[in-house]
């Protein structure tokens, strides 16, 4: 069965990008019933620390060195994460900003994910070649400030940038942004901000 992975990266249960989330799979459900959605609310589901075996696994791939058992144990649950990601036929991350970037638990996900051998490898010749095949990819991105208007000329958005490039880095370069926002200030802007990013993702939806 096919499969779209949800990456659910807001802890707040009024969230905006959840709701964005919500409105893209109802229409997602409806254009192709058969898929399997897989939900991983990265505030619930446990994830590694990247201290101790799994950060010193990581130099070891890097230096070409065995792993230890305790090393090889804590590799295993990256690994595990990796493929839970790279059998995704389709993939929506729908995640707030938090001081211009994304929320840190999103960062420990791709800290755990982009390891040597797994999801990127080194060329000597080549340099940074990604091990992922590419498929297609929607960020739902909210934030209090409106930066798809260019009403906040000026203010800091890293989350984009860094979410196209940490993705790319590993292969995952078909990758669309619907941001909404603002969402904080007087209510007409926040109304017509969600109003336009539902209907892009309503339409989105049908041919994702
Ligand atoms: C810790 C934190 C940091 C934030 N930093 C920013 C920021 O840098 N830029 C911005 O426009 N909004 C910022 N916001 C506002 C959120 O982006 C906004 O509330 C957004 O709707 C959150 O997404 P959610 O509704 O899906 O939880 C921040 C909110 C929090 C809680």
């Amino acid at each position: 069965m096919p499969k779209l992975l949800h990456l659910s990266c807001s802890p707040r249960s009024d969230s905006e990008s959840t709701a964005g989330a919500r409105i893209f799979l109802d229409g997602f459900r409806q254009a192709r019933p058969d898929w399997d959605i897989d939900v991983m609310d990265l505030w619930r589901e446990r994830m590694p620390e990247f201290v101790g075996p799994i950060v010193e696994a990581k130099y070891a791939r890097m230096k070409g060195q065995a792993f230890s058992d305790p090393q090889a144990a804590q590799f295993a649950e990256a690994e595990r994460m990796a493929m839970r990601f790279s059998l995704a036929d389709r993939v929506l991350i729908s995640t707030p900003m938090w001081n211009f970037g994304i929320p840190y638990k999103l960062k420990q996900w791709f800290d755990i994910i982009i390891q040597p051998g797994l999801t990127f490898r080194f060329d000597p010749a080549q340099g940074y070649l990604p091990l992922l095949k590419d498929r297609p990819t929607l960020v739902i991105l909210a934030s209090g400030s409106d930066f798809a208007t260019g009403m906040n000329r000026g203010r800091i958005d890293m989350a984009t940038p860094y979410l196209r490039e940490a993705l790319r880095f590993i292969g995952v370069s078909s990758v669309s942004f619907v941001p909404i926002g603002p969402t904080a200030g007087p209510a007409e802007p926040i109304r017509t901000a969600r109003d336009s990013a539902h209907r892009r993702l309503a339409d989105l939806a049908k041919r994702f």
